[in-house]
């Protein structure tokens, strides 16, 4: 795990972690409670590419996505008006070197880490976006998350600056929040981020 010590340029409370690890209901929860903006660079392309990531993956290829993702790390890297933000990310942005320093450089970069029998689950219970996100390999989904996640894993501990789980069945999305909420406070980004808000 990086040291929390972010740069003080870093604005942004950045989200990794797999499909089914809550970024978005997570990410929507903390950014109302510190008061910030929420976006999700899956949102993002596909409003840019004007279709779903499935339908981007099954006309042009993973690599032309995985490039769209990275264009759009470079934009919000570079936009000064972007106001400090959540900023969720797709589960496989990290896996490019140049997109990890892009993250690094946003903000404090945070881990939700999830199992892969809960990923799994969610997944499988998440029609909506089931349809909007393509397969990852012709394995079963079970397999397919379980090889993910051990490759991932090692990518989004090694990045990130606070982990925090998403995995027990009686904590609700609220605790889970609230508890990172409370991770983020010891952060030297929050001590930048109370001043910004004192000034
Ligand atoms: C992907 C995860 C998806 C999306 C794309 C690829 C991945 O994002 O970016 O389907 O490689 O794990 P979510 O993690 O938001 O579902």
């Amino acid at each position: 795990m990086s040291d929390s010590s972010s740069p003080t340029s870093a604005r942004h409370l950045v989200l990794i972690g797999y499909r089914g690890s809550g970024k978005s209901t997570i990410g929507k929860l903390v950014a109302r409670l510190l008061g910030l903006d929420y976006l999700d660079t899956d949102t993002q392309i596909q409003e840019k590419a004007g279709k779903s990531i499935r339908e981007i993956f099954a006309d042009h290829g993973e690599e032309a996505f995985r490039d769209m993702e990275t264009a759009i790390l470079r934009d919000l890297s570079t936009l000064k008006s972007l106001p400090a933000s959540v900023i969720a990310t797709g589960g496989g942005m990290i896996m490019r070197p140049e997109n990890r320093d892009i993250l690094k450089a946003l903000g404090l970069v945070i881990w939700l880490e999830v199992s892969p029998e809960v990923a799994t689950a969610r997944i499988t219970a998440d029609t909506f976006t089931g349809e909007q996100r393509p397969p990852l390999s012709d394995q079963s989904l079970a397999d397919e998350v379980e090889r993910m996640l051990s490759l991932r894993n090692p990518v989004y501990a090694e990045l990130a600056s606070i982990q925090i789980s998403n995995n027990a069945a009686d904590l609700s999305a609220e605790d889970v929040a609230d508890s990172l909420i409370g991770k983020i406070r010891q952060t030297h980004w929050y001590q930048a981020f109370e001043k910004q808000i004192d000034s």
